[in-house]
C-alpha cells in the first residue's frame, strides 16, 4: 500500500498554451517536450494511513488548491481500484532541484504522484493511465511519466481519455543533446501559467493562428528528432516560443513575462550563431530562457548565459522514465 517514485520534470520544445476544458484540463493543440535529467521529485503516496489524507510538498503541508490537485489524483485512484477500498492517504513530495532552477517542479510531481499511487493502490504499471491521471493535476504533467521524447496528443474526445503523452524517442536516441537552463531572475511570476493561458484563450486574437501553428509544428519537431537536426530543431523551438509569448503579449491584459536580460540573452545567442555556436532558446511562462545546444558547446551557452547576467546554470540531458525506487520518503 506504499509506493516511491522519482521523475524528471520536462520542458516543451512545442508549448502547451491553452485549455479547452479547465476542468479537465484537455489542451487546444499537442505539444512535444525533453524530459530533464538530473532535476528530480521523489514522491512517496501510501494508502489507508491516518483519518484523512495527508499532503506534505517540500516540507510544508499542502492547501488551498495545491492541495485539492493533489487529492484529485489520489481521488481518481481511489475510483479506479475501488474494490480495494484504499482509505485516506498520505503523500510526501521533495524536488531534488532548487526552486531557483526556474522550472516548475509541478510537472514532475503530479508524474511521480500518479506513477506512485497507481503503484501504492496494487494498479498495473501502464504509462498511458498514469499519463491520464497526472494530466488531472498538471497538464504539462503527462509529459513527464515517460523519458526521452514525449508528445502530448491533444486529443478528440469530450472525456480526454484520448488526450495523453506518448513517448516519441527514448532518453538514448539523442544523449548529447543538451538543454542549459540561465536564471536571469527568481522573482516569483506575477501570473501563474494556468491564468496566463487561460487569459490568452479568451482574449487573444491570436489565439487561434497559434493553435494551428503549433499543431503543425509538433510533426515537424518529430521529424526534427528522428534526424537529430539541431539547428532545424533549434530554430523551430525558437519561432515557438516567439509565437506562444505572442498569444499572450496580443491579450488583453496583456501578458509579458520577458525581463530585460532575458532579452539581452536571446539577442546574444544569435551573436553567438553567427559565430558559428550552434545556440537556441526556449522561453516558458517566465524569464528564464533555456538554451537548446550539444554536448561539445554547452560550455559556450553557460559562458554565453552567465556573460548576459545570468546568476546561475544549470546544465540538462535527457532523462529517464519516471521510476518506482525502493526507499521511501516516510
Ligand atoms: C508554458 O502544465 O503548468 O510551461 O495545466 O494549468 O497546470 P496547468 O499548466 P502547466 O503549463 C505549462 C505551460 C508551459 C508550456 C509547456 O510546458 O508546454
Amino acid at each position: 500500500m506504499k509506493a516511491t517514485v522519482r521523475a524528471h520534470p520536462n520542458l516543451a520544445l512545442v508549448k502547451y498554451w491553452g485549455k479547452r476544458d479547465d476542468a479537465l484540463i484537455l489542451p487546444h493543440q499537442s505539444s512535444l517536450s525533453m524530459t530533464l535529467s538530473p532535476l528530480s521529485v521523489r514522491t512517496t503516496v501510501a494508502f489507508g494511513a491516518g483519518s484523512a489524507d495527508e499532503v506534505e510538498l517540500n516540507g510544508y503541508v499542502a492547501k488551498g488548491s495545491e492541495r485539492d490537485r493533489v487529492l484529485r489524483v489520489l481521488d481518481a485512484v481511489r475510483a479506479e481500484a475501488k474494490d480495494a477500498k484504499l482509505g485516506p492517504a498520505k503523500m510526501v513530495s521533495r524536488g531534488d532541484f532548487p526552486a531557483s532552477a526556474g522550472l516548475a517542479s509541478s510537472a514532475a510531481g503530479f508524474a511521480a504522484l500518479a506513477v506512485a499511487a497507481r503503484a501504492a493502490a496494487g494498479l498495473p504499471a501502464d504509462p498511458r493511465a498514469a499519463s491520464l491521471l497526472s494530466r488531472l493535476g498538471s497538464g504539462s504533467a503527462c509529459r513527464s511519466v515517460q523519458g526521452g521524447f514525449c508528445e502530448w496528443m491533444r486529443g478528440e474526445r469530450p472525456d480526454g481519455m484520448d488526450s495523453y503523452a506518448v513517448q516519441r524517442f527514448d532518453e538514448k536516441h539523442w544523449p548529447e543533446l543538451r538543454m542549459v537552463v540561465a536564471i536571469v531572475s527568481r522573482d516569483e511570476k506575477e501570473v501563474k501559467s494556468r491564468d496566463g493561458m487561460k487569459n490568452a484563450v479568451e482574449t487573444s486574437p491570436y489565439y487561434p493562428a497559434w493553435v494551428k501553428d503549433a499543431e503543425a509544428e509538433v510533426v515537424r519537431a518529430r521529424e526534427f528528432l528522428a534526424k537529430k537536426d539541431l539547428q532545424a530543431l533549434g530554430e523551430m523551438c525558437e519561432r515557438n516560443a516567439w509565437r506562444m509569448h505572442a498569444t499572450s503579449l496580443a491579450a488583453d491584459p496583456p501578458l509579458c513575462y520577458l525581463m530585460p536580460k532575458t532579452l539581452e540573452l536571446i539577442h546574444s545567442l544569435r551573436e553567438q550563431r553567427k559565430k558559428g555556436v550552434p545556440v537556441w532558446f526556449t522561453l516558458d511562462a517566465g524569464p528564464n530562457p533555456c538554451i537548446l545546444t550539444d554536448a561539445a558547446h554547452e560550455l559556450a551557452a553557460e559562458a554565453a548565459a552567465m556573460a548576459c547576467g545570468a546568476t546561475e546554470v544549470v546544465r540538462c540531458v535527457p532523462g529517464g522514465d519516471a521510476q518506482l525506487l525502493g526507499e521511501h520518503l516516510f
